[in-house]
């Protein structure tokens, strides 16, 4: 079978290229193995993330055929193409570059401050809602689906900051007005869209979007 890797050394000034690779028959791989397979036996310079090989890490997500996903949950085919995820920039071959994103999220105080007061044995009541966002891995898949985000663009943070926003939201130590934030960060455009994907099935638009866009007191 065929696999086509989209190719990127920042080192010789050239475009980003594409370069097929014939592999055996791999029974049941998944798109990582494949790439694990090139790494192993063909090319060890090629360049691409993951770790936990199941769903946990977030760093396997890739565009594959068009589309952004986990390599780790995509089943490999002939004729496979695996590009890095758009929208974001490429630090080598199928590597983004995650520090800026990371950075906006520190400025953003998409976190709980710690309290002057902490009491190490409070109790902490969260709502059950909370744990479905959560499950949130930080793959970025989301990020790369969205049709309004671009990397930089300080008007519109994205899809992935909203559902932190939202994990924020449901805190109940978290004191800070996150739809306020929300909307600073431009949470209405999706007023507009019908959603976004997310492959541990975070129900981004219709959940954490419209919770934050939401006008009760909840
Ligand atoms: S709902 Fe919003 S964040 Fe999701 S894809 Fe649409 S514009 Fe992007
Ligand atoms: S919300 Fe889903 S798609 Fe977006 S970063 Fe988190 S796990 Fe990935
Ligand atoms: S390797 Fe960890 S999520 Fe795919």
């Amino acid at each position: 079978m065929k696999m086509t890797i989209a190719r990127f050394d920042p080192e010789t000034g050239e475009e980003s290229r594409y370069e097929t690779f014939d592999l055996p028959e791999l029974d049941r791989a998944t798109v990582l193995q494949g790439l694990m397979y090139v790494y192993d036996n063909v090319d060890s310079t090629l360049g691409f993330s993951f770790n936990c090989r199941y769903k946990n890490c977030g760093l396997c997500g890739l565009t594959i055929d068009g589309r952004p996903h986990l390599a780790c949950l995509t089943p490999l085919v002939d004729g496979t193409v695996v590009e890095p995820l758009h929208n974001l920039p490429v630090l080598r071959d199928l590597i983004i570059d995650r520090r800026d994103l990371f950075a906006a999220l520190r400025t953003l105080t998409a976190f709980i401050p710690e309290p002057a007061d902490s009491n190490c044995d409070a109790v902490i009541h969260e709502p059950a809602e909370r744990a479905v966002y959560m499950q949130c891995v930080e793959c970025l898949v989301c990020m790369a689906s969205c049709p309004e985000y671009q990397h930089g663009d300080s008007a519109f943070a994205g899809p992935m900051v909203f559902v932190k926003l939202m994990q924020l939201h449901l805190d109940p130590r978290d004191a800070a007005n996150r739809r306020e934030q929300a909307r600073q960060l431009g949470v209405e455009i999706c007023l507009e869209c019908a959603g976004c994907a997310c492959p541990s099935n975070i129900p981004i638009r219709k959940g954490a979007i419209a919770g934050l866009l939401a006008t009760d007191n909840r």
